[in-house]
């Protein structure tokens, strides 16, 4: 598989909806990723897990991320994933929500290594598309758990592997110690994938260099911050103009909104007011007044009041973009309940 460049944009439960996972690939990501789908929920024809393996055409390269503790559950969710279109079925090991751990899934089953290789074996066994699997460096601060299951886990089918190098009970706290994914590039002989404190193309480099991995993957900087994801891939380095920002967010909502239906996207989208507007691009006191409004029409309006131009800026945007119904894969019977 080839991907085209050396930025793969990451996971993140309640971020990586279509549209953020589209505008990273526009930004310059090569890979993109779904956010972590629950197996249980596919397997129990959950409608809004389901709503996850939405994926359009034009998304490819595209991984969804599935996790779960059951190896034959496993397998069969990376089977709907498969058929829904997915290039690559991503498996979650480095999940520290106790919501997920406590399952016996995500970061838990690095000190499982016999149940995640069996996982790992069951699910490379299930589908024909790469199975790869993300990881932290273990659940106790200063764990090298990741190191000891990784050759495991690629004995076991594992085509790439992604490593966080923060513990589980570290959560997002300190930062990431990349000496360890250095260490892991060693020992396996299969693409590995920096992730954590990606944060500009100067770090970028440093970490590639330092670390001898294939790829970095860029997170958080990338939430309501397109742009730096085109300054890591050295596409351009300029801070955006008002307009630009206020483009991009209105096209967001407004796929989210044709994504997640206009209701849901409403209190989704809130977070992302924050993530676009700052970062010294607009007064503080205009993020509070949009939180209030009640309809996301009424943050549209209030938004174009802001910075008129990207109106125009939004037009030429909205022609670009390939039409989301027309571009939908046909997905097999079954995933809609019979339609
Ligand atoms: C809000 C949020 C949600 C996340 N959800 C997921 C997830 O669903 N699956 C996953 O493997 N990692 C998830 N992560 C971890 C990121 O993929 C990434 O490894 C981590 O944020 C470190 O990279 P960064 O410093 O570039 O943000 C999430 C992180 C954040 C901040």
């Amino acid at each position: 598989m080839r991907i085209p460049t050396r930025v793969v944009l990451a996971p993140m439960a309640g971020v990586s909806v279509q549209a953020f996972r589209r505008q990273g690939r526009r930004f310059g990501a090569g890979l993109v990723c779904s956010e972590m789908v629950s197996c249980a929920g596919l397997q129990h024809g959950n409608e809004r897990t389901l709503g996850y393996l939405r994926l359009g055409r034009d998304e490819s390269p595209l991984a969804v991320q599935i996790f779960g503790s059951e190896p034959r559950v496993m397998a069969e969710a990376a089977r709907m994933v498969e058929d829904a279109g997915a290039d690559v079925v991503d498996i979650n090991f480095g999940c520290p929500v106790r919501k997920v751990t406590k399952t016996g899934a995500g970061a838990t089953l690095l000190e499982e290594p016999g149940r995640a290789c069996g996982i790992v074996e069951a699910v490379a066994d299930a589908v024909s598309v790469p199975v790869t699997v993300k990881m932290r460096r273990g659940l106790a601060d200063g764990s090298r758990a990741a190191l000891a299951v990784g050759p495991r886990l690629v004995e076991a089918g594992a085509a790439s592997l992604t490593l966080h190098p923060r513990s589980a009970k570290q959560m997002y706290t300190g930062t990431a110690d990349h000496s360890l994914t250095a260490e892991l590039v060693e020992l396996v002989d299969v693409p590995v994938v920096a992730s954590g404190d990606v944060t500009s193309r100067a770090r970028a480099q440093a970490i590639l260099a330092t670390t001898g991995a294939a790829a970095v993957m860029v997170g958080r900087a990338a939430q309501g911050d397109p742009w730096r994801i085109a300054e890591i891939v050295g596409a351009r380095s300029d801070t955006p103009s008002r307009e630009e920002v206020v483009a991009e967010l209105v096209l967001f909502m407004r796929e989210t909104a044709r994504e997640l239906g206009t209701e849901r996207a409403t209190g989704f989208l809130k977070k992302f007011y924050g993530w676009y507007l700052g970062r010294g691009r607009f007064p503080r006191p205009f993020k509070q007044e949009l939180l209030v409004l009640r309809t996301i029409a009424d943050v549209e309006e209030r938004l174009f009041v802001a910075a008129p131009g990207a109106r125009d800026v939004l037009a030429r945007l909205e022609d670009e973009q390939p039409d989301i119904d027309e571009t939908l894969l046909d997905l097999p019977i079954s995933i809609y309940g019979g339609g």
